[in-house]
């Protein structure tokens, strides 16, 4: 049964939410499922904003027929050739044979990579324009927020931008798909965080070149194709994406990360972390990497300012999930945060050598002294460094 919401005048959110979903990509941990939205425009002609992934497919089916209610669908708009929007397009044109797709030339290109076949096609460049009747929809290029045959489409009438992958989040969604509907900062934030992190982060020159060209936009409403659509209050997520994709921290204040055999390393860093509270640092965080998902650490070492990386030496390297997560924080192109070091080995210490070498081909990274050495456990001599330590980093938060 469909299960449709109007946006505003002549726009339908046609869109599913997916609960069963336990990795997004096949890689990022959803507990709380994965929303997909499309949108309908219903105007002289009508035109579809983008599909859906395959396991929602028959929901958005009939959330469409639906909503178009016996018309012709005229157009559909893919702004973004990922699967999770576009793996209906096969079985939209055996419904609507007359369907005219719209994208930029790689998304055009990409529908015959994945799916074979030839589309009737309606090509878009920057600030090429489509009229449906009352809305005319102008497409400008995004390229690489996600992928780069992304567009976003604005239309001037009612000052709507669908934003492709922008400003989405990881979660289901739950009848309030208005951001002013449900407690965002309280409840989405650290989700639109990881989402961000960890899809666009790597791009963020090219997202902060989006969000130049937004700016010039007389934009009322965001329609992101997942997560809440935002009709009030829009510089709350704007000014998050301002602060992400110019990798500038939200929290001054320290995050711990930990890699630990047998718990001595984990030691050391709940010992600093404990020295953080007494030097007066707040909202200080500690993580085992092996227990904690790495998303979820790439989205806090986004968010925070300074960061401690703790790893025992493993088949002398750089133990296992902490070299996972360090590399995906280089491949997000994580830069600017204060940094400090602690190893530990009982035979060959090597872990620190590593770190630092990983983390020196990173952008702006301090490295801050004393890099921790500890052998088997925390000792009398280990306690003094980590009060140094805890100084320095503390100091580098108060800056
Ligand atoms: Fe929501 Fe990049 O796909």
């Amino acid at each position: 049964m469909y299960n449709i919401r109007e946006v505003q005048k002549d726009i339908w959110w046609v869109g599913a939410s997916d609960r069963r979903l336990q990795l997004f990509e096949n890689a990022y941990a959803t507990p709380d499922g994965m929303s997909y939205n499309n949108y309908l425009i219903l105007d002289d002609k009508t035109c579809l904003m983008d599909g859906i992934d395959d396991a929602v497919s028959r929901q958005f089916f009939d959330n469409l027929t639906k909503a178009l209610d016996g018309r012709e669908l005229d157009y559909m708009v893919v702004q973004h050739m990922e699967p999770d929007h576009c793996s209906c397009i096969p079985e939209l044109l055996r419904r609507y044979p007359k369907l005219k797709i719209v994208g930029s030339q790689k998304a055009i290109q990409m529908i015959g990579q994945f799916y074979h076949i030839d589309v009737d096609s309606i090509v878009v460049k920057e600030k090429d324009t489509l009229e449906l009747g009352h809305h005319t929809l102008t497409f400008y290029t995004a390229a690489m927020v996600h992928w780069p045959e992304v567009i976003v489409s604005f239309d001037s009438s009612t000052g709507t931008l669908f934003s492709a992958d922008a400003f989405g989040a990881f979660g289901a969604m739950s009848g309030n798909i208005f951001a002013d509907e449900v407690d965002w900062e309280h409840d989405w934030k650290d989700e639109a965080r990881r989402y961000y992190a960890n899809i666009v982060g790597k791009y963020g020159v090219q997202t902060t070149a989006l969000l130049r060209k937004l700016e010039a936009l007389d934009v009322k409403m965001l329609l992101p194709l997942h997560a809440h659509l935002w009709r009030k209050d829009l510089n709350i997520i704007t000014d998050l994406y301002k602060s992400w994709a110019s990798y500038t921290p939200e929290k001054k204040s320290v995050a711990i990360f930990y890699g630990s055999v047998y718990g001595h390393t984990g030691n050391a860093a709940d010992i600093l972390s404990m020295k953080l509270a007494e030097l007066g640092i707040r909202d200080v965080k500690v993580y085992d990497v092996s227990k904690t998902e790495v998303s979820y650490l790439v989205s806090t070492a986004f968010e925070y300012s300074t960061l401690v990386f703790a790893s025992a030496t493993y088949n002398a390297e750089i133990f296992d999930n902490m070299h996972t997560l360090l590399t995906d924080l280089k491949n997000h192109n994580l830069s600017g945060r204060t940094v400090g070091i602690i190893e530990n080995g009982s035979w060959a210490l090597s872990a620190k050598k590593k770190m630092t070498e990983l983390l020196g081909t990173m952008k702006n990274m301090t490295l801050l002294e004393p890099m921790i050495s500890i052998t088997s456990s925390v000792d009398e001599n280990t306690l003094a460094g980590l009060d140094d330590l805890a100084k320095a980093l503390a100091e580098s938060v108060k800056v």
